[in-house]
């Protein structure tokens, strides 16, 4: 692994507070995410299931986690199911985690091989009433054309066990997910520490005419030489009016002189991630246009951040902070305070300049799993990234920070991370 090795402590604390809300004599099953292949004979950098990463911390592909709280047999409680090597995966890919390994780094006992998953779990299945299985019900899901692992499970388990009941994991895993344990939080910070080394490479990087991919390879040196898995998502490098399409990132457009870069980038460490976004002048200089927008945005992250706390709704923060930036829109000229007055509340004016939820989750997802109709709660990491986008006039300004709830007030997670105007503009001086 690259990254420090994480106490088991922490999955064994996730499976006790996980068979702690499993109803009755049911047996859970989660699988880790398939290898997906590119073209030929290469495949993507391997992503694990979030859900059997919390509760097992195995980073490694083809495996099982069956967990069976009320089983007769006490071997039968906990069992992590892994691949077995053999010489020529050894050859080629080489090692993998032997069962010793496996045990280490979850603190499960029992560690079999995986081809022995469907004649253990057959035992196991007679005595149980139900299952509870894994599936992706991220309300953003991306995987509705393609077969997952977890799909083949569901399809797998009802046809060979048609009469048991079934439930779901990620009804366990969205309430637990949310409030992150200290381990977590350490894991979280090193992933912005990261960033914000990789931060001030892209500021020293920046000048007239450079590539925003060279930007951008500023942060991939970065997250490598720390020890990062990856990108927590494919970094926006958004120049001057490229900055108004949200999710841009082709990154291939020229920084020009008196543009501003718009970075919203984050680093995927031991599977958790940071998110962070900081405008910066192409040249060092803000103009008098692009401080004005800056300092507005500015304005919202820091009122807009102190919203963030326990009792509150998102969809109350959100209305919040949509006032503070309407608010804003009308200083800078670009909403008239009276045709704001009578606007339909259904198509509010800001609409046109800020566009965006403000507020998500964050943790082994970048939009971490939560219901938003759960008040705010300490131990939650949430963002706060306000917007101002203005298509007419080239600027996108968007500032993101990363937040720990707690009963006495935020941790902001990312205040190492220059924001300031004055900072930016001295931390770019050439010379
Ligand atoms: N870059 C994704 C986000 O800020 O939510
Ligand atoms: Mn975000
Ligand atoms: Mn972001």
């Amino acid at each position: 692994m690259r990254y420090t090795t994480i106490p088991n402590s922490l999955f064994v604390k996730n499976r006790k507070n996980f068979i702690s809300e499993m109803k009755e004599n049911a047996i859970a099953i989660l699988t880790s995410n398939d290898v997906k292949h590119n073209n030929a004979d290469d495949v993507m950098g391997f992503t694990q299931n979030n859900d059997l990463f919390y509760l097992s911390g195995i980073d490694q592909e083809e495996t099982i986690l069956v967990l069976y709280p009320d089983a007769y047999k006490e071997e039968n409680r906990e069992i992590l199911f892994i691949k077995e090597t053999n010489e020529n995966i050894k050859i080629w890919d080489g090692e993998k985690l032997t069962k010793e390994q496996a045990s280490q780094i979850s603190g499960v006992k029992r560690v079999e091989w995986i081809q022995d998953f469907e004649m253990t779990l057959q035992y196991m299945a007679f005595e149980a009433e139900g299952f509870y299985l894994g599936h992706n019900e991220h309300l953003k899901r991306v995987t509705k054309d393609q077969e997952t692992q977890q799909d083949r499970m569901i399809k797998w388990c009802k046809e060979k066990y048609p009469l048991h009941e079934y439930d779901r994991v990620a009804k366990i895993t969205r309430n637990l997910r949310p409030i992150k344990s200290d381990d977590e939080i350490e894991l979280m910070q090193k992933a912005v520490n990261i960033s914000v080394e990789g931060f001030h490479r892209a500021l020293k990087a920046a000048k007239p005419n450079v590539k925003e991919y060279e930007i951008e390879a500023e942060l991939i040196y970065t997250l490598t030489k720390n020890g990062a898995t990856r990108h927590a998502f494919k970094p926006i490098v958004a120049s001057g009016k490229n900055a108004c399409a949200l999710h841009y990132n082709t990154n291939d457009g020229i920084c020009k002189d008196g543009d501003m870069i718009l970075l919203d980038f984050g680093v995927c460490y031991a599977n958790y991630n940071s998110d962070t976004t900081r405008c910066f002048p192409v040249n060092g200089k803000f103009t008098e246009r692009q401080k004005e927008v800056y300092t507005s945005v500015l304005h919202c992250l820091k009122e807009g951040a102190k919203l963030l706390k326990p009792g509150v709704i998102s969809s109350e923060y959100e209305t919040q902070m949509a006032l503070l930036i309407e608010t804003e829109l009308i200083k800078l000229g670009l909403l008239n305070a009276d045709e704001v007055v009578k606007q339909d509340p259904k198509k509010p004016l800001y609409k046109k300049y800020f566009m965006h939820g403000t507020a998500h989750h964050i943790g082994l997802d970048v939009h971490d799993v939560g219901l938003y109709s759960r008040p705010f709660e300490a131990g939650m990491t949430l963002t706060c990234e306000p917007g101002i986008y203005i298509q007419e006039e080239g600027i996108g300004c968007r500032l993101e920070n990363d937040y720990l709830l707690t009963k006495d007030g935020n941790i902001n997670l990312t205040e190492a991370m220059p924001i300031e105007i004055e900072d930016i503009e001295a931390l770019m001086k050439k010379g």
